[in-house]
């Protein structure tokens, strides 16, 4: 079991997704728990206000540090056994391994960061980690922290049940998946690969290494730097190159 907290000036933005599909069933099934929290109700004052004027001047608003702290102390009061991360487009990228290490953790507790940006002191005193989900800028940290949740939950056991296992996906084997087809065989003579029909599992299992190596190549060569590919994978990688080289796609 895997508790998520959020804390969010927005937690009414979570219903539907966090409803809705397999996250929905992983609730139902008690495999996650996802709690939100209104950091409003944590500010003071008459009209709570989550944001300020920042110091020095310039445009834009900041997110106050006193309600998300207390927010945050209310929620984890020890911090025993969480970790509290920060959505922001200024952290760390979001990829599998650190969505690996996240699971690990029977708590996670996410700030959805707002407005222009958010007092320096959530980053260095409050948060343990700054997450960002790419190299865009959203209207907060909610999608974030949405994409986020759906990552890691997906690798808590159970949640996938028989509709995939995590450990054969992208990602985890460092190559792009092969291309996948269901029925029917021919649909406006968009056919299916011969081979697939075959019933010849060592030839399948040839065909989808290759086309994992074939697409990896084209579209994110940085994967194939970032590991080292067994000596059998590596000659079939470098005849698709010549092949590539010979004639296109
Ligand atoms: N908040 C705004 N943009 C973001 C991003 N790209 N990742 C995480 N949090 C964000």
């Amino acid at each position: 079991m895997l508790r998520f907290d959020i804390l969010s000036i927005f937690p009414e933005m979570f219903r539907s997704p966090f409803d809705a599909s397999l996250i929905g069933k992983a609730r139902e099934k008690g495999k996650i728990e996802i709690h939100l929290h209104d950091i409003r109700d944590y500010a003071e004052g008459r009209h709570r206000m989550t944001d300020d004027y920042p110091y020095g001047g310039g445009g834009g608003m900041v997110m106050k540090v006193e309600p998300v702290a207390r927010a945050l102390e209310a929620v984890v009061p020890d911090r025993d056994g969480a970790i509290v991360v920060l959505l922001t487009p200024q952290g760390e990228p979001l990829r599998q391994g650190l969505v690996e290490e996240l699971a690990s953790w029977p708590r996670v507790v996410m700030i959805c960061g707002h407005y222009e940006g958010v007092d320096e002191r959530i980053r260095s005193h409050l948060a343990d980690r700054e997450v960002s989900i790419g190299d865009y800028i959203l209207t907060g940290g909610e999608l974030a922290a949405m994409v986020l949740v759906d990552a890691v939950s997906r690798l808590v056991p159970g949640v996938l049940g028989n509709s995939g296992s995590p450990v054969a996906d992208s990602f985890s084997t460092g190559l792009l998946e092969y291309p996948q087809y269901t029925r029917p065989e021919n649909f406006r003579e968009w056919k299916v690969p011969d081979v697939l029909l075959s019933g010849h599992h060592k030839a399948i299992e040839d065909w989808r290494k290759r086309e994992s190596l074939k697409r990896t190549w084209r579209r994110r060569r940085d994967l194939l730097e970032a590991i080292s590919l067994p000596e059998e994978d590596r000659k079939i990688l470098q005849s698709l190159i010549l092949e590539d080289e010979q004639d296109g796609p």
